[in-house]
């Protein structure tokens, strides 16, 4: 898929808010500091779509942006900052949980990893929620720059591995580096295919 244009829509708090829209949509979302904005900005093509927030974890909204005009991809903020409140946290985790579940027009959500760390507790969480509720999700490792190419494999086997112990099959995963630019056009494929079904 070739990126003709890209326009950041809106940030919305609630999902009473999200745009009426029928085109199909796709989500990023993953611990704070994974990646998302990075890989955001790399895939579209533009370096500050997504803006890289300096006060992480503090804004919980749906950022909106419209892409080649005929679909919408959707910026979540990371979860697992430390410095926000039990009961923020907690609220907002409702409602993102509301969104993959209700939100008709979502075909895929992207799930974040860090490829540079052993696996995470709140990743795999997500996961299984997804998973359980059978809302279609992808893997996508970050960070796998090519001179810690090895480890972060051998990181990314064992996060595999780890799911396996409860799901019979695995996701379509994608590698990442946004530093290289480097997995974007296989991500960019995927989401064609998935919105021309
Ligand atoms: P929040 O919005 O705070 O949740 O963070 P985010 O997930 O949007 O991460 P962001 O894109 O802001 O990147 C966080 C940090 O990781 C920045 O310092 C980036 O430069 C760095 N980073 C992002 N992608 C890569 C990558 O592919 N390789 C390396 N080495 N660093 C990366
Ligand atoms: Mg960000």
């Amino acid at each position: 898929m070739i990126i003709q244009s890209r326009q950041f829509i809106g940030s919305f708090n609630t999902l009473a808010d999200l745009p009426k829209s029928e085109m199909p949509e796709f989500c990023f979302i993953g611990r704070s500091n994974v990646g998302k904005s990075s890989l955001i900005n790399y895939i579209t093509g533009k370096k500050d779509l997504a803006k890289v927030s300096s006060t992480p974890g503090k804004t919980q909204s749906f950022n909106y942006f419209l892409i080649n005009k005929n679909w919408h991809l959707v910026d979540l903020p990371g979860y697992g900052y430390a410095k926000r409140s039990k009961t923020l946290r907690a609220s907002w985790n409702t409602e993102m949980h509301r969104y993959f579940i209700e939100r008709e027009t979502l075909l895929c959500v992207f799930v974040l990893i860090d490829s540079r760390i052993p696996p995470q507790k709140l990743d795999l969480e997500l996961i299984h929620f997804l998973g359980e509720n059978e809302v279609p999700f992808s893997l996508v490792f970050t960070k796998a720059d090519k001179r810690e190419f090895k480890a972060c494999m051998q990181n990314i086997k064992v996060f595999k591995s780890e799911l396996l112990k409860t799901w019979e099959a695995l996701p379509t995963s994608f590698i990442t580096s946004s530093e290289e630019k480097q997995g974007g056009d296989l991500i960019l494929e995927f989401i064609a295919e998935v919105a021309s079904k």
